[in-house]
This record gives C-alpha cells, structure tokens and sequence, in this order.
C-alpha cells in the first residue's frame, strides 16, 4: 500500500452563508453562552451538540447517527458546521447534501461510500528516516536557464541543519526547494526533511528566537536532541479515501504514462470495490500491529429527505459495519413521503426503522430579538454597516418569512444604499428591496391570487 504521496482529499465545506461561526460556543462545562463564537440562541440544540462532541472525541459514537431537525433557517447547517470547527483539523468531517448521490454517472450507492471513507480517518505512526534540526544557512544556488532564455534556475540547495548534537550541511535537489518554499521555511525554523521522500515538514519556530514580547501566534519548538539524521517516529493523519485515490492513481516512474497524468490533471481514476476490501486488510493489519488509529470523524448529510428509500437502506447497513463514522442528518421537513416508496409517509421523510436507531437535536424558531443579533453579526462579517432602524425593520421581515430570506436581503440592501448615496444600510433601504425581493410565501400568495394566468 502506498502511504508515502497521500494528498489530502477534503472537501471545500459550503461554508460561505456560515463564515461567521467559529463554533458552538460552550463554556467549559459544556452550557452555551448566550452570543458566542457567532452563534446566538438556540440554547438546548448547542448544548446537545456538545455532548456529541464529547463523545466522538473520547470515541465514544463510531457508528451513530445525530439528526438535526427544525424549521428552515433555524441553524440546523450552521451548528453542524460548529461541530466541525469544535472538533478541529484532525477530525475528518465531511459535508455532503442529500441530492448529491443523484447523478447520472455513479452510482447512489458509490457517491454514498465514498463519503463514508472520507469521514473516517486514519491515524498513522511510521518510523522513517529524516534529517531534522534547526535551520541555520539556506542558501539556493542557481545557475543560468540550461534551456535557454532568460532567467536562472536553482540547481540545489545548500541547507544548514543543527541539533543540541552537532551540526550538517546537506545539497539538496531543487524539487525540495520548491516544499520548503511552500512551508515558508527560514533560519531559525525547525524542520525535518524525509529522507526517502523529500517532503519537508515546518515543525515550528527554534525557541532560542523567542522573545518575551511576540504578538504572533508562532508556535516555538526546543532544539531537536540526538543526531541531525536519524530515525524518527512520524504522525500523518489520513482519510480511507485519500488512501483510495492515493492507490488507485496508476502507478509507475517517469514513463510517458505518468508525464501524460500530470497533463490531464482531473483524471478520473476507478476506485473498486476491490481495492476497498484491500485496503481495509492493510489498515486492520496496521491497526492490529498498533502502527495505525483509527479516528471516527463526522459524515453530515444536509437535506436527509432528498434521499430515496434505496439510499437509505444502504445507510442503515453501512451504519452497523464496524469502521462507521458518526453521520448527522439534517431537515427542515415534518411528515412527508420518503422517496422511492410514495405509499410510506413518515416523519422527516425517513423510514422508521432508521430513525428509531437516531439520537434527534431539535431547532426552535427565533425570537425577534435573537434574529436582530444574528443580522447584526452576518452585517458584520459581510463588512456591511447597517442603522438601528435598519436592523429591526429587517428582523420584522425575518420574523415574518424566514431568518435566510433576511439574511439575503443584506446584500441588494447595502447596493440600494450605495445608489442612494448613503454608507450604511437604513431603514428606507431595506423597505426598498424588501418590496422588489419577495420571500417564499409571500410568492406563494401572489401564486394563488393569480392562480389562472400562470402557464399550466
Ligand atoms: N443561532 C445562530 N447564530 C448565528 N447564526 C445563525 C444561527 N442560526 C442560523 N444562523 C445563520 O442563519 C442562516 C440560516 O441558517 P441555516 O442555514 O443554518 O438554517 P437551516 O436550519 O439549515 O435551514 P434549512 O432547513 O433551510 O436548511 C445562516 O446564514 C446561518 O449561518
Ligand atoms: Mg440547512
């Protein structure tokens, strides 16, 4: 199995409606603060969502499912994202939407696997070999372009490396130029270089450059003990599926075969269900051996409802398998049909044989005041100014439609107020737009009332 070139494979989260959540916002007994971390109210679902926290971080819910359910806009998406951000980088948390296993090309089944292996993480210790310490000289040395033109190019770097033991000089290729640059290394970093690889690793900053007065968030590292090269016991924090495509990429060295990969960069490679059940032998092994951990990390399905009773049922199996993440569901649906069965009617649109194995965390409408507050926050991340008036003629609109209708509304606001000249948004501007813009039920109204002159 192939661990030495793992990219990682995260997902870009759709976080930009959410860019002003930082998480749940609990004190250190775990009871929400009122207005935290960007997120306002919704007190019980908060606290709920920390104890889940909890219990995925002592490994305690491998095989679980949470589902979020509320009317639309009561934070159901932001406090899923809140528990990501709550149980950091080393978690693997990945978001899909319902609709998402329905393409042409996959399969539902595949689309769900894949997800499922890309929330559950792998923890691997390796003893490798690695030239470690301080940086002390780094020095590239270029020469002229040999293909001509202008320009010069780095032909290697000399590199100083120094450990409480002694000190090395090394000439490295210029490839490995190219990662220290992009770890931002410089004298005075502690780095290790791998010796099979070449990757470089930035460990953080030498403590003897530490000053009692820094303002940056720098993190410092002792001088590293024993010899320059050395074998060394390093941590790196994988996902099944970045072992997935990491294997299924073909193979091979510098044959024209993998000059023409690097070409076609989004290359589709086939992952089977072959390499699946291999590679999970590998990784049952390295967890035997005690060189691998396995670390649950958090599949969130948005929009649960979209998923048919197919899908649902390959859930519910995948659930039980003894490598499972903790899923969280998310609705905004009551009773409705699922799909693919139209004769079962069902709350929140799932069969009941699932959701009688779900823990559910409810989300309740928000008071007026509540919403001014959250406006006020999303104004703020947005880097719109907005009045008084403003604000709470805009809550009125929320109050009365949805907290996302107003939300949206920020924007085309803070335009109006532009054109009229103004810097923050006022009450006029809001009133404006909030005549143009209509709100789902609003529309639904105006559907009735003209019912007959719509195209059938
Ligand atoms: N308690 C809160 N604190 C701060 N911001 C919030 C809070 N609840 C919701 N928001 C923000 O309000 C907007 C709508 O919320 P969100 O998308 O989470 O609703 P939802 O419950 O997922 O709705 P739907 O059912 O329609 O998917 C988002 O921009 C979200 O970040
Ligand atoms: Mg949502």
């Amino acid at each position: 199995m192939n661990i030495e070139e793992v990219k990682s494979t995260v997902k870009t989260q759709r976080i930009s409606a959410h860019s002003h959540i930082k998480g749940l916002g609990l004190d250190e007994n775990g009871v929400p603060i009122p207005i935290a971390a960007g997120l306002v109210g919704q007190e019980n679902a908060r606290e709920a969502a920390g104890i889940v926290v909890d219990m995925i971080k002592s490994k305690k819910m491998a095989g679980r499912a949470i589902l979020m359910a509320g009317p639309p806009g009561t934070g159901k998406t932001a406090i899923a994202l809140a528990i990501a951000q709550e149980l950091g980088s080393k978690v693997p948390f990945c978001p899909m939407v319902g609709s998402e296993v329905f393409s042409s090309e996959i399969k539902k089944t595949e689309v769900l696997m894949e997800n499922f292996r890309r929330a559950i993480g792998l923890r691997i210790k390796e003893t490798k070999e690695v030239y470690e310490g301080e940086v002390t000289e780094l020095t590239p040395v270029e020469t002229e372009n040999p293909m001509g033109g202008y320009g010069k190019t780095v032909s290697h770097v000399i590199i100083g490396l120094k450990t409480a033991k002694g000190t090395k000089q090394l000439k490295l290729d210029p490839s490995i130029h190219e990662s220290l640059s992009k770890e931002k290394v410089e004298v005075g970093d502690v780095i290790y270089i791998e010796a099979n690889s070449g990757a470089v690793k930035r460990q953080g900053r030498s403590d003897t450059f530490a000053t009692e007065y820094d303002l940056e968030a720098e993190e410092y590292v002792p001088l590293p003990k024993g010899e320059v090269h050395k074998k060394k016991e390093v941590i790196q924090d994988v996902t099944l599926h970045d072992l997935d495509v990491a294997n299924a990429r073909p193979q091979g060295g510098q044959d024209i075969l993998s000059m023409m990969g690097q070409l076609i960069k989004s290359k589709k490679t086939e992952i089977t269900d072959k390499l699946r059940t291999e590679i999970n032998k590998v990784v049952n092994s390295y967890i035997d051996q005690g060189i691998a951990e396995l670390v649950p990390g958090v599949l969130f399905i948005d929009e649960i409802h979209m998923l048919d009773i197919e899908t649902f049922t390959y859930l519910h199996q995948a659930l039980e398998s003894s490598i499972a993440p903790i899923v969280v569901f998310a609705t905004n649906r009551g009773r409705c049909h699922v799909r693919g069965a139209e004769d079962i009617i069902s709350p929140h649109g799932m069969p009941m044989d699932l959701l009688d194995r779900i823990l559910i965390i409810r989300t309740l409408p928000y008071s007026k005041q509540e919403m001014t507050e959250i406006l006020k926050l999303r104004a703020q991340t947005e880097g719109l100014s907005i009045d008084a008036d403003g604000l709470t003629k805009l809550s009125e609109i929320g109050a009365q439609s949805t907290l996302r209708f107003a939300v949206q509304l920020l924007t085309p606001a803070n335009l109006t107020a532009k054109v009229n000249g103004r810097s923050s948004i006022s009450k006029e501007d809001i009133t404006e737009v909030g005549s143009l813009f209509l709100d789902a039920k609003s529309s639904a109204r105006l559907l009735s009332q003209h019912r007959d002159k719509f195209m059938k």
